[in-house]
């Protein structure tokens, strides 16, 4: 389908919402996680769990800072800017993202639904504390522990990990907003996990129209999606400007 009349859909729609995955943040230089040089391919899935924080916080500090190290030096996208532009221009009412590079609010997105947390804030599991990276950072470069400045334990990422459940606000908005949607735009996301690998049945149980952006789309042929094959640095920015007739 060409961009004019996805452009139509968009501005046609009266609940839009997004729904993005790493592929959105790969321009700004952080890795997805499967496919070519996925992150899971070179960090094993299981360390990258509550459990193993638990069980090992220095070695799971030790290997996590290297891995959060292109999210502390990101800057949002072309596509990022566009989803905010379209929340600006009224065509947007939410972002559902599973990205936790917080990158969509740096962009300008007032809308964001954090399904997966955030890796610039750091939790106490023990009071709850929540805390900024950026005021850790020389702790991590001098391989300190991020320590709870309230009770003392070793702080986690604000992440959501393996093993961890998902923010249950962030979880119930998710579901609302794609189940009142009318047009859902699915960004960058191989749509492999759960919670939200779901959210699309909610939209299209609404019947909307779900635009699926992927630079691979061989995984999505029969499910009912609009498909856009391509880099959504490229279609996003053609898509706003056909919406404002630039
Ligand atoms: N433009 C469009 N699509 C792209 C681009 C791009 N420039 N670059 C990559 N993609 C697509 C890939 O084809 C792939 O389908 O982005 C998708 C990235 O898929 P994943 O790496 O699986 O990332 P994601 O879907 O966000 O993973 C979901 O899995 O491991 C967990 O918590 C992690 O949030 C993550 C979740």
């Amino acid at each position: 389908m060409d961009l004019e009349k996805i452009a139509n859909e968009i501005r046609g729609g009266r609940r839009v919402v997004a729904l993005t995955g790493a592929g959105i943040s790969s321009a700004a230089g952080i890795p997805t996680f499967r496919g070519k040089n996925g992150l899971w391919e070179r960090i094993d899935p299981e360390k990258f769990s509550l459990g193993f924080f638990k069980e090992k916080p220095e070695e799971w500090w030790s290997i996590a800072k290297n891995l959060f190290s292109p999210f502390i030096v990101a800057r949002p996208t072309r596509a990022h800017y566009a989803l905010s532009e379209l929340e600006r221009l009224g065509h947007l009412e939410a972002v559902i993202t599973q990205n936790i590079d917080g990158l969509h609010q740096l962009a300008g997105s007032r809308n964001v639904i954090e399904l997966h947390g955030n890796v610039m804030k750091l939790k106490c599991i023990l009071c709850g504390m929540e805390y900024n990276l950026n005021d850790y950072i020389d702790d991590l470069n001098d391989d300190r522990l991020p320590i709870c400045k309230r009770c003392g334990r070793v702080l986690k990422t604000g992440a959501v990990l393996f093993g961890e459940e998902i923010p249950k606000r962030e979880y119930l908005l998710s579901i609302y907003y794609a189940s009142v949607s009318d047009v859902m735009l699915v960004i960058g996301t191989s749509l492999e996990v759960e919670p939200a690998a779901t959210l699309p049945s909610y939209a299209l149980r609404n019947g909307a129209r779900i635009i699926y952006i992927n630079r691979d789309v061989s995984g999505v042929k029969d499910k009912g999606f609009i498909i856009v094959e391509g880099d959504s640095e490229i279609i996003l920015p053609e898509i706003v400007k056909n919406i404002r007739g630039d």
